[in-house]
């Protein structure tokens, strides 16, 4: 019998993916700069005050530890267990009632949904309310991870110049009337990227154009608790009401690692939340946040907060008083009284992106200004942040950054 000899199977050419196979949104992407940066500043030798870094010398390791030890000794199952949609039910109520007390403002757990962090809150807020093409009404410069997150969406943006009371809010009539955005997008405290907090004024202000015209305020307020120096100035949430979406995260009061953040808002906002919260991920790591609750018990969130507000106190005073020293006098900045960053303004005809391989020659970082301003001006600021760099580095880092800016003159 003769056998039939089988041609060899044709092996199928390796599949390519090309750009139309994926989503247009997706695909073109902009990578943050801030985080291409950030592999630059990881070079041994740099001081980096580029990334939004917590003080890593600050996280309460042990602490954590044993409120983790704890949460697996008495509910382990239950932590390592799917979870509700809307979050742990405990946290919850315990971020409800430090939201209320600290914004003056009435909230129940029903007002809550836990959140990845607050990035993935802003990620809600822009598929529950954008559609290609819609306009958010934002500050410039603005947090660049919000300009991300509502960007897949399609969102086009509105930019209002601030001032050192915030949002310029007076000048946003022929820009609404114009554009009709469907947000309003603020930071109101120690504002990512400038460290600008925005005057109660301003906020009764925004309150009043967000009901004349009817588009829903975005709060987001990571730092709001982090304040060195000043008063609180009462939050929009407690002067907007109902209409105030405010996002709060445990990132800078704890540890960002964890990913636990949250919206607060009205209840009929609420279940489209939940139900776009639910097709994303089903729900925020349950494990984590019964740690954080664990954590929090008896004031110890309280104390923590304290220690981070002397010890960042300390850092944002040290790169002020170096900045005084160290720049030359074409050269200005913020005095944030809270929060994580100043921001830098260098002479109108300097270019802070290019003169960012003058710094790492120097061995010292930060981000450039531009990619903070939706409409592209900005090419002579800079931020810096003051929270991730012990003191003597500051000093240094400082330093090394006067001589890049003094070849300006
Ligand atoms: C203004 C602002 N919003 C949101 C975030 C996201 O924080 P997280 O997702 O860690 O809560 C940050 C982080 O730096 C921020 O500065």
């Amino acid at each position: 019998m003769m056998i039939e000899e089988k041609p060899a199977l044709a092996r199928p050419a390796p599949f390519k993916f090309e750009p139309h196979h994926f989503a247009p949104a997706a695909y073109n992407l902009e990578s943050s700069i801030i985080r291409d940066i950030l592999k630059f500043s990881n070079q041994p030798g740099v001081i980096s005050f580029a990334g939004g870094l917590p003080g890593p010398d600050l996280f309460p390791v042990e602490e954590i530890r044993e409120a983790a030890d704890r949460v697996l000794t008495h509910y382990g199952t239950k932590a390592l267990q799917y979870g509700l949609s809307m979050g742990y039910s405990p946290l919850r109520e315990f971020i409800a009632e430090r939201v209320a007390m600290r914004g003056g403002v009435q909230l129940s757990a029903d007002n809550i949904l836990v959140t990845s962090g607050s990035q993935q809150a802003l990620d809600v807020v822009g598929r529950a309310f954008l559609e290609p093409g819609n306009y958010v009404l934002c500050c410039r410069p603005t947090y660049l991870g919000a300009l991300q997150a509502f960007s897949f969406y399609g969102a086009r943006y509105a930019p209002i110049e601030m001032d050192n009371d915030g949002m310029m809010v007076e000048k946003v009539d022929p820009v609404i009337r114009e554009l009709h955005p469907r947000l309003m997008y603020v930071v109101p405290n120690f504002q990512n990227p400038s460290g600008i907090t925005m005057s109660e004024k301003r906020r009764q202000l925004l309150v009043q154009k967000s009901q004349q015209y009817g588009i829903p305020i975005i709060d987001d307020n990571p730092y709001g608790e982090l304040r060195y120096s000043g008063t609180d100035v009462p939050s929009i949430k407690s002067i907007g009401g109902q209409a105030v979406i405010q996002l709060g995260t445990f990132s800078k009061i704890i540890s960002p690692g964890l990913r636990i953040g949250w919206i607060a808002a009205s209840r009929q906002t609420m279940g489209v939340f939940e139900r776009v919260k639910q097709c994303t991920d089903l729900h925020t790591n349950e494990f984590a946040q019964y740690v954080i609750y664990e954590f929090v018990q008896n004031g110890a969130l309280d104390r923590h907060i304290e220690r981070l507000k002397v010890a960042y106190h300390e850092r944002r005073d040290a790169m002020l008083r170096a900045m005084s020293e160290f720049f030359p006098d074409t050269v200005t900045w913020t005095k944030p009284d809270g929060g994580l960053f100043l921001w830098v303004r260098l002479p109108e005809h300097a270019d802070a992106t290019q003169l960012f391989n003058s710094a790492i020659e120097e061995k010292v970082a930060y981000v450039p200004g531009k990619p903070f301003h939706p409409d592209g001006s900005g090419g002579n600021t800079l931020r810096l942040n003051f929270s991730n760099a012990s003191l003597e580095n500051i000093h240094e880092g400082i330093k090394r950054l006067g001589r890049v800016f003094s070849t300006l003159a």
